[in-house]
């Protein structure tokens, strides 16, 4: 029989065990089965670790065996739903030819159960602490996105798409090299930027185009009587000090993870003299922690008109961490209150988005333990808001971004087709 339960001993992990004579009818119940149980622990965790104990199984023919074998060979680590994999074998010629030949970093063969339990609670162990509560040091995305505010910032007046005063206050030596490769040899800077293009086509467009978008969507929102402006996962943005309307009149909470609000904070104290008044730090791990407590714990007023704001933020977190933030923006927002935040298809964040694009971009953040854990499956944008409670609903894509701003010299510049943003209102 085929049979699969969440190892609550594990965080995140998964016991798949097969034993006995096992007929296709079985395989496929199994399967579903433990697709349900798979589901379920994607959905609260992001990702899941496996392990996968088919000693002493008998498939009663080939069909049957062949079935779940693809499923679980193909299906389930092709999809990128699986993270740490521990595979208990028979101790024969055959295990440990498996074992020689079949180890990787992320998946082992072993011949003792406790022995492979014990390899994948120590592996999400370390994960935890570079990647969890104790990530260390301050996020690099957010590092390359104030570099390509930056780079958009030197250009002229007609040509960029935004414009960001500050953000090359915060890129570190990496970026100030380039900045300078860029005064001294403008052609090796195009260089850099044409290898940029060829890896990850469009994804700097957009993601100066995604400013611009927010930016404009801030300051209508702030023309329009803002009382509080909510930025989750803000990293380096800077709207709170460039935005003149918000320091006039709005209170602006700044939602970070600890590891990289603490750098922002120095980097601000350094530019300005001082914190100003208007805006709020909160440190929260949004992956762990509970916002609204901390929100309201530093003065969140639920009666005030808020926007929310998560740019290039939900692509980082867990599904159920997206889910509580958009809970907690319904259940505790005054009326006219708004959300606006982008995001990615669900294909690229499981890999089975067939673009090189997507797996570029996936081996990039992942470089960085910053890897994709959420996105909302094409075309289903709208539901995905209106069943949590939100209305006007509208979803903007890539071509949206060119029609807008790519204009003149920048008319034949490419998009990427894989970002959207979405913005909706509680009523
Ligand atoms: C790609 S950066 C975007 C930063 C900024 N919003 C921008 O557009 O420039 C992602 C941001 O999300 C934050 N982030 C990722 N995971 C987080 C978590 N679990 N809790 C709080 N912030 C998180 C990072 O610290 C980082 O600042």
């Amino acid at each position: 029989m085929i049979e699969t339960t969440e190892y609550k001993k594990i965080p995140a992990a998964i016991l798949h065990r097969v034993t006995g004579k096992t007929d296709i009818n079985e395989v496929k119940s199994g399967i579903a089965e433990a697709e349900e149980i798979i589901d379920k622990v994607i959905h609260e965790y992001g990702r899941f670790n496996l392990i996968l104990d088919p000693r002493g199984h008998d498939f009663a023919d080939l069909a049957a065996h062949k079935m779940w074998k693809m499923w679980l060979i193909q299906d389930v680590p092709s999809k990128g739903k699986t993270n740490y994999t521990a595979i208990i074998v028979p101790d024969s010629l055959i295990g440990r030819g498996e074992k020689e030949l079949m180890d990787t970093e992320k998946t082992k063969f072993f011949f003792d159960f406790d022995e492979g339990s014990n390899w994948l609670q120590k592996m999400v162990d370390i994960e935890e602490n570079s990647n969890g509560l104790m990530r260390k040091g301050p996020s690099k995305t957010a590092e390359y996105i104030a570099a390509g505010r930056a780079i958009e910032s030197i250009k002229p007046q007609g040509e960029r798409i935004c414009y960001d005063p500050y953000a090359i206050h915060f890129i570190g030596q990496e970026f100030l090299k380039y900045f300078e490769l860029l005064s001294r040899s403008p052609e090796m800077a195009k260089i850099i930027m044409e290898h940029f293009e060829r890896l990850y086509p469009g994804v700097y467009n957009s993601s100066v185009a995604r400013v611009r978008y927010f930016d404009d969507f801030v300051r209508t929102s702030a023309d329009k009587g803002l009382e509080q402006l909510v930025i989750l996962g803000a990293g380096y943005d800077t709207r709170a000090y460039r935005i003149e309307k918000l320091k006039e009149n709005v209170k602006v909470y700044e939602v970070d993870h600890p590891d990289t609000q603490s750098v922002k904070i120095e980097k601000i104290k350094e530019i300005f003299s001082s914190l100003p008044d208007h805006v709020v730090y909160v440190p929260v791990d949004l992956a762990t922690e509970n916002l609204g407590q901390r929100l309201i714990q530093q003065g969140y007023n639920r009666s005030q008109k808020t926007l929310f704001v998560m740019e290039g933020l939900t692509c980082y977190i867990p599904p159920k961490a997206v889910d509580d933030i958009l809970s907690f923006i319904v259940k505790n927002s005054a009326k006219g209150s708004a959300v606006i935040f982008d995001y990615f298809p669900e294909s690229l964040v499981n890999g089975i988005c067939a673009l090189e694009v997507g797996k570029n971009l996936r081996n990039f953040v992942e470089q960085y333990n910053e890897s994709f854990q959420f996105g909302i499956k094409e075309g289903t944008i709208e539901t995905f808001l209106a069943q949590r409670g939100f209305s006007q609903i509208k979803n903007v894509t890539g071509e949206d971004f060119k029609r807008a701003y790519f204009h003149g010299k920048n008319e034949n510049m490419e998009v990427c087709g894989l970002l959207s943003v979405a913005h909706a209102m509680i009523e």
